[in-house]
């Protein structure tokens, strides 16, 4: 078998591991074997890709080779070693760029360093590749940044609202088209370095016109972009693994987004396009009203004579790192014969399933924490609901408010409860930058402070519930 044979083979083998791994990732229970199926993927490709170089190239590319290999897998390690799981989605935004960035210089390659055995409509697809991997890798290169920029919290994550946005948009989608005719028929780098940097621009301006609560679509979409890239990219180095493997994560991406944007209510095609289509939203974070707060003791209390409890958790117990005590509350509870049960809002946190994974992480049962479709009719008849760390997910507004931001977003009807206790440290909007109107509610009470620590209090609270009082367990005898 010649090299070229056993590569091409090999690669068959990486594709059907990476779409294992993907059916892998898509069950909690087989998720763990998914990320192994694609780890084994990844090495086969590799190593098929570097043997297949090693044919043609000198000692001094193969060390290149492997000192960016060494590089790129230690700086890999490492950041995999150190990220929080809050860190998690800025981590894959700012990787996304890094493949934009990538396809954009593969373009810029190509066109630098175009294969003399190329002619007639062999060229020109040549050229065209080259323009449509560039425009891509560039828009998913600054995009990528700006969502690594919000998601971060380096910037604010309000919608970016310039002036005729749409038509900017628009404007750069035709401008790209006209120039791949203009650089299909007469190739030039001057049309190479507009097609960048309009691309440059209109990736950061679709990503900033994004509103903080539709940002989960964004990184599904830019994972989606990123795939794209790639496979852009394979065309260019004419690599089958780069197409089938691009064009996996571009679709798989593509269809995340899709699921995520029905899970919010939002269009796919307004999202994608830069918030087209949405009302210019006024995030209002004034206060409106009078809230009430209520202190750990006194909800120990109200939790130990309910009868039911539902806990829907956010990105606040994420960082409180809360789910260790949330599910010794939740076991106490039920060992008290309080009926617990979890809520979950499919965009809760930072990423699909953060809370699936904390909770799982703590050992909660997966028969109590319920999907928020299967839960939403049952807050009607629930004592007291604990919102911990979750705002945006929660927020009436999205149903009551029709010029609200969030306005049509699915939420957990919390409100609904005799009696709701809101954890968090302040009176702060949440991550679309929307005041609450459930904290100013009659059957709402605030209990402000870090959730794990306030989980804590109430932990010691129940205790002390069911400690005997000294003189009554001396005078009852
Ligand atoms: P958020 O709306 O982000 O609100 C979280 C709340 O937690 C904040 O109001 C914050 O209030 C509180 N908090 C933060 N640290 C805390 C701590 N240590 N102790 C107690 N509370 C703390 O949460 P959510 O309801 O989970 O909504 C998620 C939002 O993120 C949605 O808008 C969603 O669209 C967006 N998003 C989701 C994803 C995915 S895929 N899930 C990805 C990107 C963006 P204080 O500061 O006052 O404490």
């Amino acid at each position: 078998m010649t090299t070229d044979t056993a590569a091409q083979a090999a690669y068959v083998v990486a594709a059907l591991l990476f779409i294992l791994s993907l059916a892998g990732l898509s069950q909690h229970k087989t998720s763990r074997s998914g990320v192994v199926w694609g780890i084994a993927g990844m090495v086969v490709a590799l190593a098929a890709t570097v043997g297949l170089a090693s044919r043609s190239i000198t000692a001094s590319g193969l060390v290149l080779i492997v000192v960016a290999t060494a590089l790129g897998a230690g700086i890999g390690l490492w950041r995999a070693r150190v990220v929080e799981m809050t860190g998690m989605p800025e981590l894959i935004a700012i990787m996304h760029s890094l493949v934009g960035l990538a396809a954009a210089f593969v373009g810029w390659n190509g066109y630098l360093d175009v294969d003399a055995d190329l002619s007639g409509s062999l060229l020109g697809i040549h050229h065209a590749e080259v323009f449509i991997g560039v425009f891509i890798g560039a828009v998913t290169f600054t995009g990528s940044v700006v969502a690594y920029l919000k998601l971060s919290a380096r910037i604010n994550s309000r919608p970016l609202t310039l002036p005729g946005k749409h038509v900017l948009n628009i404007g750069a989608l035709v401008a790209f088209v006209g120039l791949t005719a203009a650089f299909v028929v007469r190739p030039s780098m001057g049309l190479l370095i507009a097609v960048t940097v309009i691309a440059l621009a209109l990736g950061a301006h679709l990503v900033a016109s994004i509103g903080g609560g539709d940002m989960p679509v964004v990184v599904s979409m830019l994972n989606s972009y990123s795939g794209w890239a790639a496979a852009a990219s394979g065309f260019l180095l004419a690599n089958n693994l780069l197409i089938v493997t691009g064009a996996l994560v571009g679709s798989s991406g593509a269809y995340l987004s899709y699921i995520m944007c029905k899970a919010m209510n939002r269009s796919f095609i307004s999202v994608i396009a830069g918030g087209f289509g949405t009302p210019a939203a006024s995030a209002d974070d004034d206060e409106q009203g009078e809230h009430r707060e209520i202190n750990a003791e006194e909800t120990a209390e109200l939790l130990g004579n309910a009868t039911s409890v539902i806990i829907t958790p956010g990105y606040g117990m994420a960082v409180a790192q809360a789910q260790y005590p949330v599910a010794e509350l939740a076991r106490k509870l039920r060992d008290r014969g309080v009926e617990v049960r979890f809520g979950i809002h499919p965009v809760a946190g930072r990423l699909p399933g953060h809370m699936n994974v904390l909770l799982a992480e703590a050992n909660v049962p997966y028969d109590i924490v319920l999907e928020m479709d299967e839960i939403n009719d049952d807050f009607a008849a629930t004592s007291v609901v604990l919102v911990i760390g979750a705002n945006d997910t929660v927020n009436p507004a999205a149903t009551d408010n029709p010029t609200s931001p969030i306005a049509g977003m699915p939420v957990l009807h919390v409100w609904e409860a005799a009696n709701v206790i809101v954890f968090k440290r302040s009176m702060a909007a949440g991550y679309a930058g929307v005041q609450n109107p459930l904290f100013f509610r009659e059957n709402t009470q605030m209990l402000f402070g870090d959730a794990r620590q306030r989980v804590e209090d109430i932990l010691r609270g129940l205790d002390s519930l069911d400690a005997p009082v000294p003189e009554m367990a001396g005078t009852s005898r």
